[in-house]
């Protein structure tokens, strides 16, 4: 792809930010960290895959959840982050029997190039990721992204902060999203089939405001 503009944004390295955010705090004390990803094990419970399912993390860091997936005997994940470091730790955390289930792709979600060649994958999962998109063309390529590699009755599971959520993360930017708004990203190829609110609480204690969505790939 490669068509970031010349801009300020795109000089900005993203890939340092996020592989000094991973190496400066334990994984445990990130204030997105969650030691059961509750909402999202339930919507994925909720899509009934096979355990063979090609289930896509985008922007994984270094979350718990592969490894609750493991547990439930999921077998085909695929596990992506523009950070090294991040998907370094998440491998080293792995139950080392199931380590061989899963592989990981570090890729620009906004820029692709390993990305692009995926295809047929049944789940696309992001928790936390399409909110760093703050910018027109990195939305774009995230939602032509998903178009070309998601297939026919896969599921997309979208959860970002919502309208009455803070409007940093991590030191940068984000946009807020409601399920409309999610939905005309996705385009009308989706179906929205579940959306809620929900509050998380960082290891700080403090809260942070999400919206979970569930959509369907109907065309
Ligand atoms: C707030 S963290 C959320 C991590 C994980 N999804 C979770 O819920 O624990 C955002 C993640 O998005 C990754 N990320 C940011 N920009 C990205 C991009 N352009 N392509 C791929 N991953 C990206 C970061 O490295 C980081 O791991």
């Amino acid at each position: 792809m490669n068509q970031n503009p010349k801009n300020e944004l795109s000089a900005y390295n993203f890939e340092e930010h996020w592989n000094k955010a991973y190496q400066k705090t334990p994984t445990t004390s990130l204030g997105w960290y969650e030691e059961n990803p509750t909402p999202s094990l339930e919507l994925i419970e909720a899509c009934n895959l096979p355990n063979d399912a090609v289930i896509f993390n985008a922007g994984a860091g270094s979350t718990s959840l592969i490894n609750r997936l493991l547990e439930k005997g999921y077998n085909n994940i695929i596990v992506n982050d523009i950070s090294e470091t991040a998907l370094e730790i998440l491998k080293n955390d792995l139950t080392i029997d199931k380590a061989s289930n899963v592989q990981f792709i570090i890729d620009d979600l906004t820029n692709s190039t390993a990305l692009l060649k995926l295809k047929n994958i049944d789940l696309w999962h992001d928790r936390a990721v399409l909110h760093f998109f703050t910018e027109n063309y990195q939305q774009e390529a995230y939602f032509k992204l998903i178009n070309k590699v998601i297939k026919l009755n896969g599921y997309i599971i979208l959860a970002q902060f919502n309208l009455k959520g803070a409007v940093k993360c991590c030191g940068l930017d984000i946009r807020n999203y409601n399920e409309e708004m999610l939905q005309k990203g996705l385009g009308e190829n989706f179906k929205l089939l579940k959306s809620f609110d929900y509050t998380y609480t960082q290891p700080s204690e403090n809260t942070r405001e999400y919206v979970y969505t569930l959509f369907k790939r109907i065309h």
